[in-house]
């Protein structure tokens, strides 16, 4: 079986862009792979976190997980900072990155203009960490959004680049990057993407949010004055709602378009968030089942753990002695 990995921040509730874009894939994958799916606390750090919010928010993420259909039975779940060889494999690998590898780096550039005040080291090495996670596992495929594209290809990089060092080591990872879904945009400024941190609510749509904030919300997503259903770059809101709809119900773009044909956004938009509402209503109900069995919770973290663990050692253990470290006794 291929092996696959991928991870969340617990930085905030995630957002329907996290959804769409990876964590509705992650259930998908797990009968034809090996999958590992981790919540990544150590990446989260690299901005401001109030302790006992990343707390909670960790346990949120394990519970969205959950909800959102991967089976602890067939996927290995585990919280990051449990399995201490990403840590250590990531010291190594920012041994052979390049600082102007890391420069180059798209989401550095954002996130450091925007705690400019506050920047500190691991946001720089961010991406090393992850090729860690990734690397650990000796990952076929790596099912991310968009964004996440340029820290694929630096992972594969350094896999490569480490390989030819020191001899085949790592597996090089694909990314398994969705089409329509890949990259959401703010429901408030559709040339950005939506993401958990926007200052403005109305910007993303949460995965708890309730009936009447997502029919709020959506009601209120910037489109244009046309007031005509077309799918194309000049109507870029109304195209990332049709994303959405598409996404959601997987219907072709173009039925959607015929659907709507000379009936305005109105009726579009309100059928559009009785749609979200249903695709998440499910979700919601079973996190709440899981936030409130907090045993369960800790039985499922702990025993993906130790499974996380057994494959992660094996490969740090090799990667220590093909760089010449002294085996301990
Ligand atoms: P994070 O926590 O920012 O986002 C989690 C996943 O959601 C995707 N995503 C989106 N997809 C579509 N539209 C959007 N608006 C949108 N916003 C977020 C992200 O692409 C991501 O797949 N660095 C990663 C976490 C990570 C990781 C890993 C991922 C750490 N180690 C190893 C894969 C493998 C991140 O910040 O994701």
């Amino acid at each position: 079986k291929k092996t696959v990995l991928s991870g969340i921040q617990p930085s905030g509730s995630l957002t329907l862009g996290n959804y769409i874009g990876a964590l509705k894939n992650f259930p998908k994958l797990q009968d034809d792979y090996d999958c590992y799916y981790c919540i990544v606390d150590l990446h989260a750090i690299t901005v401001p976190q109030e302790p006992k919010l990343l707390r909670k928010n960790t346990l949120e993420v394990l519970a969205l997980y959950l909800a959102c259909g991967i089976d602890p039975d067939k996927s290995t779940i585990f919280i990051q900072s449990h399995v201490h060889e990403h840590a250590e494999l990531a010291w190594v690998l920012n041994t052979i990155t390049y600082m102007g590898q890391l420069n180059r780096m798209t989401q550095y550039k954002d996130k450091s203009k925007k705690y400019n005040e506050s920047i500190n080291a691991g946001l720089f090495t961010y991406p090393v960490l992850m090729a860690a996670d990734i690397l650990l596992y000796q990952a076929d495929l790596v099912p991310v959004g968009e964004d996440q594209r340029q820290h694929l290809e630096l992972a594969r990089d350094i896999a490569v680049r480490f390989n030819n060092k020191y001899s085949e080591t790592f597996n090089v990872p694909e990314p398994f990057i969705g089409d329509l879904g890949s990259k959401i945009m703010s429901l408030q400024d559709p040339t950005v993407k939506m993401s958990k941190s926007d200052q403005d609510e109305n910007a993303f749509i949460s995965l708890l949010d309730d009936k009447d904030t997502i029919r709020r919300k959506i009601k209120r997503a910037v489109t244009d004055s046309e007031n005509n259903i077309a799918y194309n770059d000049s109507q870029l809101g109304l195209k990332n709602l049709i994303n959405i709809y598409s996404c959601l119900t997987d219907k072709k773009v173009d039925e959607i378009v015929g659907m709507y044909q000379n009936r305005g956004y109105g009726k579009f938009k309100e059928d559009l968030a009785e749609i979200v509402i249903e695709s998440l209503l499910p979700i919601q109900k079973k996190y709440n089942e899981y936030m409130s069995d907090k045993t369960y919770l800790e039985d499922i973290y702990s025993l993906g753990a130790s499974k996380a663990e057994r494959k992660a050692s094996k490969t740090l253990k090799k990667v220590y002695k093909k760089i010449g470290f002294v085996a301990k006794k």
